[in-house]
């Protein structure tokens, strides 16, 4: 960076839409309310899912709302962003496990309106494909629920010299395994790939929600709201959607708001 080339801050967020809320059940309220609301609207919703601790709060609630029959996810179509590549569907620290957990096998989605990455019996490079051509068939994602990595990724699109726009097979970070080895026995059993959506796919949702808690999300959040866009920070690339909200708590926030 040079001097003088830093852009306020205060000026990037009043171009997006900040939430900055108390604690991560305020942030889970929140983002669950944004799913209802659009699902209640249009009964026929794409909505692009995320896995990870961040949205569990958000999944329970719109659980809740179901079984209160507030909400109906009877012709909802999903798009997960992600799945590691070496795990069978029932592995329970695969995301289609995690999903079904946490999400389907609670609501009245329709099995066949499911889209989650998993590429058996046909190559990664043919998957990659279909599932592009199944978002597009779709008619695009009406609303992108994001988490972030603490290196700034979003879905599984690592930091890196350049980005793919479509879904494809990507190496994780470092940083990602060492993330994520808290859910498994020993680093050594996180898997070191992962097929995720391409950011072209993300940034063309409707509108974009991400969600960030706790401290050790404080520099991807700082660093995605700097005003500058690069790929050493996917998810700085959101500055760019017309419709993109950051749904964050006060210690994601501790850095921006100190
Ligand atoms: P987390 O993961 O919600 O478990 O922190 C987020 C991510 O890696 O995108």
């Amino acid at each position: 960076m040079q001097a003088g080339d830093r852009t306020d801050p205060k000026a990037v967020m009043r171009m997006l839409n900040l939430e900055i809320v108390k604690n991560y059940d305020e942030l889970s309220d929140r983002a669950a309310a944004k799913v209802a609301a659009l699902v209640k609207e249009k009964r026929d919703a794409v909505l692009g899912l995320a896995t990870g601790a961040t949205p569990e709060g958000m999944y329970a609630r719109l659980v809740r709302m179901h079984r209160a029959e507030e909400v109906s996810f009877s012709s909802v179509t999903t798009f997960n962003l992600d799945e590691y590549e070496s795990l069978p569907p029932g592995h329970p620290q695969s995301y289609h496990y995690y999903m079904h957990r946490h999400f389907f096998s609670h609501i009245n989605i329709s099995p066949q309106r499911i889209n989650i990455p998993l590429c058996s019996g046909l190559s990664v490079e043919a998957f990659c494909l279909d599932y592009d051509s199944r978002i597009e068939a779709a008619g695009g994602i009406d609303l992108q629920i994001l988490g972030i990595g603490s290196n700034g990724h979003v879905g599984f699109n690592e930091p890196a010299n350049s980005l793919l726009l479509g879904t494809h097979l990507v190496e994780l970070a470092e940083e990602t395994i060492r993330d994520n080895s808290r859910h498994f026995d020993s680093p050594g059993d996180v898997p070191r790939r992962a097929i995720t959506m391409g950011i072209g796919s993300i940034m063309q949702a409707g509108e974009i929600v991400l969600l960030a808690s706790g401290k050790g999300k404080a520099r991807a959040i700082a660093d995605s709201l700097s005003g500058r866009v690069t790929t050493a920070v996917p998810a700085s690339l959101l500055q760019l959607h017309p419709r993109v909200t950051f749904i964050i708590d006060k210690e994601a926030a501790s850095i921006i708001e100190p």
